[in-house]
């Protein structure tokens, strides 16, 4: 048994003092069943964690700006620091991974983790291409009886997400055929930033770089304040996927949620003209999506930077929710947003005498707090909302409809292979080149 297996048998049998069996590996602070945690990007989102963290024994800091790993020390002194989270993740008593680096490095450190038999939190997106996507859900289903993962979608603990899915599932607006998203978060950039001075002495810059192709050092890569920084590079393709990964991330998950669906058999997409630097920002992409055994296929669109699906009537302005999700049945419309929704009935059936409310013992479980639901899986049963196969579909999809944008047609998309079946050439967008000496899969 190692002291993972341990740390999950004793927090089922409810012991409260333990000792860790010898040749497990402990963490410096104190044995009990608290996770040995390692966090990866120290600053920005991963601020939004430390509370949590907090509870359990922070072990290992990694960060390439070393005023961001100086920070966190403070904040937890017995950690060892890193600048390279390879070399982090050589570190023995590690239990657990946050990772709340830029989008690039998600898809390296989760693998990394994953192969070390450690727990992963990573932060949305957690793939840049389709392949990043599904080498991510591969590695975590060939350890799903051993690791909890969960990505930072946090708004999944929201309870509106259980309410929207209670009324799909019951069928609120009768037989599901159409479910769209959007975001309105417009960034626009003309190309990857002009070299600008020197990288900081205290800043890492090849190794903030990683796996993607150098692009010179430019300040403004870095100018945003903690959590908003995100929105200094995600446009760029070598750094992230746009508002596809950014709220993509977070408002497809309303969805998603709700639909209960696997790996999509087509994909197409329209938008501003292909610009080789930055991905789009005016775009709509549209997916086929496999029936199951409650709803037959459907359609799910994702619409962004001011493209937005049809209003179902004049008086609802959807323009209104910057970030929304409309759900289209054969008896009328369920429009909502994060906290909030409404039913649209239509037509003379639609008088929703078939829907029976759910009794308050029948509603779907509170997620609670996201973050102590992976803590607490990691310890448990290892189950969580957002696991890497559940997300990990969903930025497939996402990152499949960036492909059909830049092949310019609609694509059939064969998931089981990874394979796009009606244009050879497109297969060569599901991933993307790395510098050498970076391995996705280590
Ligand atoms: N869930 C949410 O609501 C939410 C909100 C904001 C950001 N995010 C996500 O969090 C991630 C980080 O966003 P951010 O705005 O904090 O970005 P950021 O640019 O501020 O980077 C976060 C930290 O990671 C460090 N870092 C960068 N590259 C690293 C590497 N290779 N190894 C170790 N540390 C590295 C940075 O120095 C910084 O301290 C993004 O992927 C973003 O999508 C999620």
């Amino acid at each position: 048994m190692n002291r993972r297996q341990f740390l999950k048998t004793a927090a089922v049998a409810g012991a409260g003092l333990l000792i860790l069996p010898s040749g497990t590996r402990a963490g410096k602070n104190a044995p009990g069943a608290k996770l040995n945690i390692a966090m990866i990007g120290t600053w920005g989102r991963a601020e939004a964690h430390f509370g949590v963290v907090s509870n359990e024994n922070v072990v290992a800091l990694c960060d390439v700006n070393e005023q961001h790993l100086a920070g966190a020390a403070k904040r937890y002194p017995n950690a060892k620091t890193y600048v390279d989270w390879r070399k982090c993740l050589d570190q023995k008593d590690i239990d657990a991974v946050m990772v709340c680096t830029p989008d690039h490095t998600h898809a390296f450190i989760t693998n990394w983790a994953i192969n070390r038999g450690m727990h992963v939190y990573c932060e949305k997106p957690v793939a840049n291409t389709v392949e990043e996507a599904r080498v991510v859900r591969a590695n975590y289903l060939k350890n799903k009886d051993k690791i909890a993962t969960q990505v930072g979608t946090q708004r999944h603990e929201l309870d509106n997400f259980n309410r929207v899915q209670e009324l799909i599932r019951d069928g609120a607006i009768g037989e599901l055929s159409d479910a769209y998203a959007w975001g309105d978060r417009q960034i626009r950039r003309a190309g990857y930033l002009p070299a600008k001075g020197e990288p900081p002495s205290y800043l890492n810059y090849d190794l903030w770089i990683g796996p993607s192709p150098m692009h010179p050092y430019n300040p403004d890569y870095f100018s945003g304040g903690s959590g908003m920084n995100c929105l200094s590079w995600n446009m760029y393709w070598d750094f992230g996927s746009g508002q596809v990964g950014d709220m993509g991330s977070h408002t497809m998950d309303l969805v998603w949620n709700a639909i209960e669906a696997g790996l999509p058999t087509s994909a197409e997409a329209k938008g501003e003209p292909f610009n080789p630097d930055v991905t789009p920002v005016t775009l709509e992409m549209h997916f086929s999506v496999p029936g199951n055994n409650w709803r037959p296929p459907m359609r799910v669109g994702w619409y962004q930077g001011g493209a937005m699906p049809n209003s179902p009537r004049k008086y609802v302005d959807l323009r209104k929710i910057d970030h929304g999700a409309m759900f289209k049945g054969s008896k009328g419309f369920l429009v909502c947003d994060f906290d909030t929704r409404i039913l649209l009935p239509l037509g003379s059936s639609a008088d929703m005498t078939y829907l029976k409310p759910r009794t308050k013992e029948n509603l779907l479980r509170p997620v609670g707090n996201f973050q102590t639901e992976w803590v607490k899986a990691c310890k448990g049963d290892l189950k969580t909302s957002c696991d890497f196969e559940y997300a990990g579909n969903m930025i497939e999809m996402m990152l499949l409809g960036l492909v059909a944008y830049r092949a310019g047609k609609k694509l059939d998309y064969d998931g089981v292979a990874g394979k796009v079946t009606n244009d050879e050439a497109a297969n060569a967008l599901l991933t993307r080149k790395y510098r050498p000496g970076w391995t996705l899969n280590g």
